[in-house]
């Protein structure tokens, strides 16, 4: 059985972000061959194309990083009803200089939390036209628009929800199968 490395982008730097702790639930939902490395971004410069000849340490560890992955996972938060700051940042990074993108036909999946019911969907939609532009086919269904509601993360860091458990039991069945489908 192949074995696939993902590189996990979380679009929050929050110590207690929900996204976090979304994130490594995922992990632990993902079948054996299914490793899950979380990328550091908050650490990134912010983006200037004067740099793109001599991008900064952070930059190229991150490039090298998604270079030896599989596959993506992304996790945002939505901010302002677009995708954090910090998030985009490390996209634009990656995706530099023009013709040595990172990103360009790995396979990914997009999921967020947030504390409004529909919250993220619009992070994620324009997460996606992003993706979309960058050649990074993504999981179009089932779609994730989670709410953090009281007891969704366990102290162990388990989706302590049985409903909404299933469901992303359900999505990373999907996921896992477009990641060896793609890669
Ligand atoms: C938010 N939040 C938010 N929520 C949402 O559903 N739609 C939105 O547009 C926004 N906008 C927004 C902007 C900014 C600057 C902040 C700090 C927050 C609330 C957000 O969903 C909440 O803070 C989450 O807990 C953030 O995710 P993490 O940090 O818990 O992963």
């Amino acid at each position: 059985m192949a074995n696939y490395r993902i590189a996990v982008l979380v679009g929050s730097l929050r110590k207690d972000s929900f996204n976090h702790k979304l994130a490594k639930s995922i992990a632990k939902l993902a079948p054996p061959n299914f490793s899950f490395e979380h990328l550091e971004i908050g650490d990134l410069p912010l983006y200037n194309q004067d740099d793109d000849k001599n991008q900064a340490p952070q930059v190229l560890r991150l490039k090298d990083e998604v270079k030896k992955s599989q596959g993506l996972l992304f996790v945002t938060p939505e901010y302002n009803r677009s995708i954090p700051g910090v998030l985009k940042n490390a996209i634009d990074h990656g995706s530099r200089p023009y013709g040595q993108s990172c990103w360009a036909g790995k396979p990914a999946g997009v999921l967020g939390v947030s504390v409004g019911a529909i919250g993220t969907a619009l992070a994620q939609q324009h997460l996606r036209n992003i993706l979309a532009y960058l050649d990074v086919p993504t999981l179009g269904q089932p779609e994730a628009f989670i709410q953090a509601k009281e007891g969704l993360f366990t102290d162990g860091g388990d989706i302590g929800i049985e409903e909404s458990r299933k469901f992303l039991q359900g999505w990373v069945e999907k996921y896992t199968k477009w990641i060896e489908k793609h890669a």
